[in-house]
């Protein structure tokens, strides 16, 4: 291919070209633009906590070069999400550091995240969806299900 041709592809397939450029997300930087999105992997162990498995995994993705892995959505409970990462115990800490340095460690960038959860109707019946036990704000009222 030519100097000529080559120009020409790269101006017709710019966008493409784009997303392996340098980017910045605020103050984070980052190698491209190529953001591999968050997975449920269900590697985590039964209670919540970052396994070997898991990292190897994400080791295997960030080696494929992409800029950014979000890490797939942790739940600040544990009830009712067996095999999600348990973001309510502190001892889940150690194992995601482990985890967020393996992949600094093949050249990516990682953010976390932060799923929503059931609130308190987790800690009164896991199994079954209710209306929320929050009490409800007059002008939200008729707004908000009252029932499921
Ligand atoms: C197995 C699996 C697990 C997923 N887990 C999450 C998750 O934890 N958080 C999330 O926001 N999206 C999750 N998704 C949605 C993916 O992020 C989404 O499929 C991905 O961004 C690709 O987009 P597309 O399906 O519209 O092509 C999951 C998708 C799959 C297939």
């Amino acid at each position: 291919m030519n100097k000529d041709e080559d120009a020409e592809r790269r101006s017709s397939h710019a966008g493409v070209y784009k997303a392996f450029e340098p980017g910045k997300i605020g103050t984070m930087e980052l190698k491209n633009r190529v953001i591999y999105p968050p997975m449920v992997t269900h590697l985590v162990s039964e209670e919540g906590h970052i396994t070997d498995r898991q990292i190897d995994y994400y080791v295997e993705r960030a080696r494929g070069g992409a800029g950014l892995i979000v890490i797939e959505s942790g739940y600040p409970r544990s009830t009712g999400y067996p095999h999600r990462i348990m973001l309510g115990n502190d001892k889940v800490i150690l194992g995601l550091r482990k985890l967020v340095e393996a992949i600094h460690r093949e050249g990516a960038k990682t953010v976390f995240q932060v799923n929503t959860h059931r609130g308190r109707g987790d800690e009164v019946d896991p199994l079954h969806l209710r209306p929320s036990l929050t009490p409800l704000q007059a002008s939200s009222r008729d707004k908000s299900p009252l029932k499921i």
